[in-house]
């Protein structure tokens, strides 16, 4: 039997990269999965590849930063599956840009989907998980979150609140059965890293490569699961060395 058989998994940024390399190990766990992403053509062609091979998934096209569309996915949710067990609250965007000329528009974008977006879907989730009697939730932080880079102060910030709103949460939720933690990666050979830039940061991680989305997966499995049952509040940072250095 799979790790997550008749779990309900919700995974925002479920079209692309992380969240979709985690859609497809949680359904090959047994998962019902429900994908949130704003790229409705990604998102639709990736619900229907998952439903060829069998798999229970929808895709429902939702911006993380609108509390009537958060509140729509976890509606939509309830109707399809009946209830939510897991929360992979991983969607997020980057930008690389000298502190000096960030307008201050651009600065709130980022963190308005790296951080207030994170906390519209835990909340969401946790309303649900109060009346379903517990569940799981995986906030994507970044090894961003524990360190400083030049040139990411918006995004450096956001992920660095991730991690604290993971441990706040925690703590708020531990006695009503809601496990929250985060996942920090390293740099992930995903979309979210132009392809100009990989091999400069591949030869600043120690590993001397970049990871792959299935590598994080089977880390926020293990966050998702009940293989991590005693675990709240925690950051695990998958990141081929770099902050170790
Ligand atoms: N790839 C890396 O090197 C890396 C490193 C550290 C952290 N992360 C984090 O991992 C998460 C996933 O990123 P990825 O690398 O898979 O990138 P990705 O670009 O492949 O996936 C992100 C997905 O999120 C969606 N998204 C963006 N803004 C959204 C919004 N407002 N509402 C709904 N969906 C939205 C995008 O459409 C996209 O499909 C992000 O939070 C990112 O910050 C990535």
């Amino acid at each position: 039997m799979g790790k997550l058989q008749g779990k309900v998994a919700v995974i925002t940024g479920g079209a692309s990269g992380i969240g979709a390399a985690t859609a497809r190990l949680f359904v090959s766990e047994g998962a019902k999965v429900v994908l949130v992403d704003l790229n409705e053509e990604k998102g639709k062609a990736f619900e229907e590849e998952l439903k060829a091979n069998n798999a229970e998934a929808i895709f429902v096209k939702a911006n993380i930063t609108s509390e009537e569309e958060v509140q729509a996915i976890f509606k939509q949710t309830i109707e399809a599956f009946g209830k939510v067990d897991i929360v992979f609250n991983n969607a997020g965007i980057g930008r690389v840009q000298p502190s000096h000329t960030l307008e201050y528009a651009e600065w709130r974008n980022t963190v308005n989907v790296d951080l207030d977006g994170v906390f519209l879907v835990a909340r969401e989730a946790i309303r649900e998980m109060l009346k379903s009697g517990g569940g799981s939730i995986v906030n994507t932080a970044s090894m961003y979150g524990w360190v400083g880079s030049p040139g990411s102060a918006a995004y450096n910030a956001a992920k660095g609140g991730v991690i604290n709103l993971t441990r706040s949460l925690a703590l708020e939720y531990a006695e009503q059965n809601i496990r929250v933690n985060s996942l920090c990666p390293g740099f992930i050979d995903t979309p979210i890293i132009p392809e100009e830039s990989k091999q400069i940061l591949a030869s600043m991680t120690p590993m001397k490569r970049l990871g792959h989305s299935e590598e994080m997966a089977k880390a926020v499995l293990f966050m998702a699961s009940d293989d991590s049952s005693f675990m709240t509040g925690n950051s695990l940072t998958v990141d081929g060395g770099y902050t170790a250095q």
